[in-house]
């Protein structure tokens, strides 16, 4: 790409946000050069569902990035997200080729090809796989296996699949947009890589990326991926609890939670706050505490899903690192302090680390994300080595550019 600017649009249910930015070869942070957020229509719980709407709220946004950088964008990473994206473990077993036995690249790519050639599920697909520890004649832990000696090589990966049909429409829109794409990174893995440092991914760690309708978790450890899942609940659900709790329309339900909302109990509880509907031509009376009360009972239940999934990997309450939240569902104030006590680790707000000037809205997460996956890629291609665990191993998406 022209200049080293890199360009990462995140598709959310509730807007289209947009970054473009460049690496300071010298300070290593990614210099903004634009940032752009405009509503969206056409995305479902983080699906792209329809291509046309999806493809002018990208346009809309080229053009304005377009104006701020003064050139034209060629290409851009993008994500894709939902509850379709799932995770599970598999194994490859080869024997080392060379007659040295020294395990060469070729070993490498053909022992993880072992472990993604297993049955997937009708209309859906592998979109990545991730090594998290490779096994030299039963020694396990190996990172960088590279060189090393032995007969019988295997690698225990994590693969992420999804429904083709959502990720092509994702490819659609863009492409659609009179763009390259190239690359699709799915939304936990696109905050990760903006928000948690190389060190938290090295203790444990594991972050939350808040949508409007969605919940993602990744989980890492000792610099590999653990888990990841989507779950179909996000801000909005809270905004709907509001609206139905209080007898109120959605829009005075938003401002309600954007004004008052808060998820743990603070001195003003029984202050008795008035807003007036605009659409019901009626003045809305509420007390805090009952406001927190509806919050507080979305927001408990959604860190039950991820603490049961936490449980499934035996992670619950094992992460030294804690929790990282993000994504605008994180801006609620207290959830970090309601996150502390129900997953009893330690927890904090996680907004894209090493941008210059700092972004510390957590809703950027995404877009910067995929502006850090796009300049290392950019970077292992020129460079066209291979470096071990947590390198993305099959560049998928490469086929749908045009
Ligand atoms: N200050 C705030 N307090 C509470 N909630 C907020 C605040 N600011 C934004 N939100 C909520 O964050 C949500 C939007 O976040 P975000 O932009 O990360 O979602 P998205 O990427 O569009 O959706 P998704 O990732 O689910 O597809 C909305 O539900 C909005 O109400
Ligand atoms: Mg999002």
């Amino acid at each position: 790409m022209s200049n080293n600017i890199i360009t990462g649009i995140d598709i959310g249910t509730g807007s289209v946000k947009v970054v473009s930015a460049r690496k300071n070869p010298e300070t290593l942070n990614f210099e903004v050069l634009a940032k752009v957020q405009k509503p969206i229509l056409g995305v479902r719980k983080g699906v792209v569902s329809s291509v046309e709407d999806v493809a002018s709220a990208i346009k809309e946004c080229i053009k304005e990035i377009e104006v701020q950088i003064n050139e034209k964008v060629d290409g851009v990473y993008a994500n894709a997200n939902g509850s379709h994206i799932s995770c599970s473990s598999s194994q490859g077993l080869v024997s080392v080729s060379r007659a040295d036995q020294k395990i060469s690249s070729e070993d490498i790519d053909r022992v993880i090809q072992a472990a993604k050639a297993f049955p997937v599920s009708k209309n859906k697909e592998i979109i990545d796989v991730y090594p998290k520890e490779f096994i030299i004649d039963g020694e396990r832990g190996i990172k960088d296996p590279l060189d090393m000696q032995g007969v019988r090589f295997e690698v225990e990966v994590l693969v992420v699949e999804g429904f083709s049909q959502y990720i092509k429409n994702t490819s659609q829109a863009v492409l659609d947009s009179e763009l390259q794409l190239y690359d699709v990174v799915i939304n936990p893995l696109a905050s990760a890589s903006s928000v948690v440092s190389s060190k938290d991914k090295e203790r444990g760690v594991a972050i939350i990326d808040i949508g409007a309708s969605t919940t993602s978790l990744a989980v890492f450890e000792e610099g590999n991926l653990l888990h990841l899942a989507v779950f179909p609940i996000g801000s909005n659900n809270i905004t709907n609890d509001i609206a139905i709790g209080l007898k109120t329309d959605i829009d005075t339900a938003e401002e309600i939670k954007l004004n008052f909302g808060s998820c743990s109990a603070q001195k003003g509880d029984k202050k008795i706050e008035k807003v007036t509907s605009k659409e019901l031509e009626e003045v809305v009376s509420f007390s805090r505490g009952n406001l927190r009360k509806i919050i507080e009972a979305r927001v408990s239940e959604v860190f039950d899903l991820i603490k049961a999934d936490l449980e499934k990997i035996s992670k619950n309450q094992k992460l030294p690192s804690g929790i990282i939240l993000t994504g605008g569902g994180s801006e609620l104030p207290g959830i970090s302090e309601l996150a502390k006590k129900e997953f009893k680790l330690p927890c904090r707000i996680g907004h894209p680390l090493n941008f210059t000037p700092e972004i510390v809205d957590p809703k950027f997460s995404v877009a910067c994300g995929l502006v850090v996956v796009g300049s290392d890629l950019d970077n292992s291609e020129e460079s066209s080595m291979f470096s071990g665990i947590g390198n993305k191993i099959k560049r998928f998406f490469k086929m749908f550019i045009p």
